[in-house]
């Protein structure tokens, strides 16, 4: 397999790429640090700086006093004050920021606050939040045919409850931003976010002053994950306002603690479902309520309870269907954004209960999996017909090409001569909507400068995170413009170049930021190609743009490049573009809860092998197998980096990774030695991804599809391989649907009456 190297590659192996920790601090900046509750939730009687204060280096503790705007970062629902007034409501919560000459004395500082909190009832679970009606908005549902009166029709009927937990993103780079005062009260921002514009939205709001006095650069994120698409904004307008009051430099980089701590993560779940199925095995009808974690303000978790809701029949059709999710307001940290956005915990409930269901009626999964396959014209249950479905296509491609038969015939061999080891195996079938669910965020911008020499910079709205967007940014601007990749270079994402961006999420920005650089440089192009056609007295329509050179009728002219940007610069042409690009087709009315609201459908199969060690609990997953739908890939060695990158995260969420807070809402998981993500040993031994062969799809960029956050769900898979392997050591053993699936949980299960 041969293409483009990610471009950061050279400099990310040598430690010469820039991340905000790497900048050179001007000679007079100082460093931030929070003062956190610590507490979950109550009343704040007193808080003493006085000591911190006096401390020799402590330069001022910023409070919700010293704002001068508003004290609200909340982006959809203003519930959530940037520093805690009277009240705290989740352990972490930001009280104070000090600012100190160094990191250690403000730590030294923090150690020095004295605070008094008269504690309130902590929540920790979405559970007692629905009991007690704390609630973040009202509840959401989607609803198609008459689920209700279809189960007195069934053949089977099922019922059951299921939990998934939370997930820390662990990038690599934790949160952080420096803020340094420009002239006329301008401040810019260095900032390790998804989304440059709704820091600069919240940092003007908060300083109280117009947009144009904020500017946010991002170099690129040391991963981000969903983790940075809300929540850098605090930290960086914390910096913002400290700048704003002391006019010097600011820096805040959270340490590890400190970022696990106070930061939220991917949402925990309960959810209760009611399946139906007909003598045939088809699902006629299907109800789930989910209980979605939400922590103690809303963030963006409206918006992925909605994601749950669309995702939550997976790549099946159900003709009758009615999902309710409510967000429930507790004492954790905010839950956020997270690799598949509320899409995985919507999909391990419908794998759950077809799972359930296939082992009370006592078959297979894979034949109710297979019985029910979105099939072309199909309707979702958000009214969005299914065109070029690729899911029953990327299914059967799996059990062929991967030879599922074979392998189940040796794994049923495995577990008849071994007593002490077993294998499971499952299949597991993904679809995913690719468009912000909100359709007004789906919009990008792009300026493209050619420069008089022939060398190009692109600027766009998309965040360089790992996800390797600049590269594909690179492929789309020399494709279009015919030249080689040594001439484009992309640039830092800035709001005074590219304004008004949607974060860097939704799997989107490759198409939506490449789309913009797509027209951008198709305008350019036209402009070049009057110039060429000019100077080699030749029409337009025979003019090319080739390997650096003008090409006449498909045929290499002497005429280069360089010579004509230098005869476009003589005749005044404008070098310059700027694009807008909107997804077209795409709209949803909230009030009946239909429309189209994606762009396309990604498609997939994984099969996933697992060997349960029957003695110790542990387990190793063997291989997992993909087919998996790219469109036609534009850079195949990247896109498969994101499907193992994916693929591992998705498997750590369902087996290892176990997020515990205790019932003061206390995070006890506060470390690796207690957190466990996967690692390169507990990877599964064999990760083989084939490409499904397809046309692509003109929405998609380069017809080739966005890949960031579907295969995170190919990780579901290996929750229900292990169970296999479960069942097959102990006959006794009821099926539960609590992830992770945690070697403790697999030896309980193992050893249950
Ligand atoms: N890959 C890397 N290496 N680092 C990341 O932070 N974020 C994921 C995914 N892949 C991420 C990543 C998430 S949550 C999303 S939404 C997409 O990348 C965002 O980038 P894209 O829209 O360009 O796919
Ligand atoms: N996906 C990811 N991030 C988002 C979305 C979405 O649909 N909507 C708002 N932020
Ligand atoms: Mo990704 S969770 O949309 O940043």
């Amino acid at each position: 397999m041969k293409t483009m190297k990610n471009i950061d590659s050279f400099t990310h192996v040598r430690g010469e790429s820039l991340f905000v920790d790497d900048l050179q601090l001007r000679q007079d900046a100082l460093i931030g640090l929070c003062f956190d509750s610590p507490k979950a939730h109550g009343k704040i009687t007193s808080v003493d700086y006085s000591k911190a204060e006096a401390l020799d280096g402590v330069v001022k503790i910023f409070t919700y006093k010293d704002v001068l705007g508003e004290n609200q970062i909340g982006g959809i629902i203003p519930d959530e004050p940037l520093w805690a007034e009277d009240e705290v409501h989740f352990w972490g919560q930001p009280i104070a920021f000090i600012i100190a000459k160094t990191e250690a004395i403000a730590k030294k500082a923090r150690a020095l606050i004295t605070i008094e909190i008269e504690e309130l009832p902590v929540i920790t679970t979405a559970k007692e939040a629905k009991e007690k009606k704390s609630f973040i908005n009202a509840p959401r549902s989607f609803k198609l045919g008459d689920s209700k009166n279809t189960f007195a029709n069934c053949e089977y009927v099922f019922e059951g409850e299921t939990f998934s937990n939370g997930q820390e993103h662990l990038y690599l780079e934790t949160q952080g931003c420096y803020a340094v005062p420009l002239e006329n009260g301008t401040i810019k921002l260095t900032s390790s976010t998804q989304g440059p514009t709704q820091v600069q939205k919240t940092a003007a709001k908060v300083l109280g002053i117009p947009m144009h006095k904020i500017e946010v650069d991002v170099i690129r994120l040391g991963g981000g994950f969903g983790g940075k698409e809300d929540q850098a904004t605090p930290w960086a307008v914390m910096t913002a306002v400290a700048v704003q009051h002391l006019n010097k430099p600011v820096k805040y980089m959270l340490n590890r603690h400190d970022d696990l701590r106070m930061t939220g993560k991917r949402h925990p779940y309960s959810s209760f479902y009611k399946i139906g199925l007909t003598k045939d095995l088809k699902i006629s009808a299907f109800e789930v309520e989910f209980l979605q974690n939400s922590g103690a303000a809303a963030d963006l978790s409206p918006a992925i309870a909605e994601r749950t809701l669309f995702h939550a029949t997976n790549s099946y059709f159900i003709p009758n269907v009615t999902t309710t999710v409510f967000s429930c307001k507790t004492n954790l940290p905010p839950n956020t954004a997270f690799r598949g956005f509320g899409g995985p915990q919507g999909m391990f409930v419908i794998e759950s209960a077809i799972a359930d269901a296939a082992n009370k009626i006592g078959i297979n999964k894979k034949q109710i999996q297979e019985a029910n396959l979105l099939s072309e014209n199909d309707t979702f249950s958000y009214g969005q017909i299914a065109t070029k479905v690729e899911a029953k296509n990327t299914w059967f491609t799996a059990k062929d090409t991967f030879n599922l038969e074979k392998t189940e015939q040796e794994i049923a061999n495995f577990n008849a001569e071994n007593k002490h080891y077993k294998k499971g195996i499952s299949l597991m079938p993904i679809t995913f909507g690719i468009s912000f669910t909100n359709t007004q965020m789906n919009h990008a911008r792009a300026l493209v400068h050619i420069y008089q020499d022939g060398s190009v910079g692109v600027s766009t709205g998309a965040v360089e995170m790992g996800q390797s967007v600049n590269t594909k940014m690179l492929q789309v601007a020399q494709t279009v413009l015919g030249i080689s990749t040594s001439k484009v270079k992309l640039e830092t994402t800035n709001t005074t170049r590219v304004a008004n961006t949607s974060p860097s999420a939704a799997s989107s920005t490759a198409d939506l930021n490449g789309k913009a650089v797509e027209m951008a440089c198709t305008s350019l192009l036209e402009r070049l190609t009057k110039v060429a056609a000019n100077i080699l007295s030749s029409e337009e329509k025979n003019i090319s743009f080739k390997e650096d050179f003008v090409f006449v009728a498909d045929k290499k002219s002497t005429l280069t490049w360089e010579a004509v940007i230098m005869q476009a610069m003589a005749e005044r042409v404008a070098l310059s573009e700027n694009a807008h690009y909107a997804t077209p087709k795409i709209h949803f009315d909230k009030s009946i809860e239909k429309g189209h609201p994606f762009a396309y459908h990604v498609y997939g199969t994984a099969i996933t092998t697992v060997t349960v060690d029957c003695l110790r609990g542990t387990y190793e997953i063997d291989a997992v197998k993909i087919i998996h739908d790219f469109g036609k890939s534009m850079n195949l060695g990247i896109d498969i980096g994101q499907i193992e990158g994916a693929l591992a995260q998705g498997i750590g969420w369902m087996t290892m990774e176990e997020i515990a807070y205790n019932t003061n809402g206390k995070l006890l998981s506060n470390a690796l030695s207690t957190y466990k993500v996967p690692d390169i040993f507990s990877a599964p031994k064999t990760i083989e991804t084939i490409p499904l062969e397809t046309e692509g799809h003109d929405l998609a960029i380069q017809k080739s599809k966005a890949v960031g956050e579907p295969p995170l769900m190919y990780g579901i898979g290996a929750y229900f391989a292990i169970q296999e392997a479960v069942k097959a050591f102990n006959p006794n053993y009821t099926l539960k649907f609590h992830a992770p699936f945690t070697p403790e949980k697999v030896l309980m299960g193992l050893y249950e009456e």
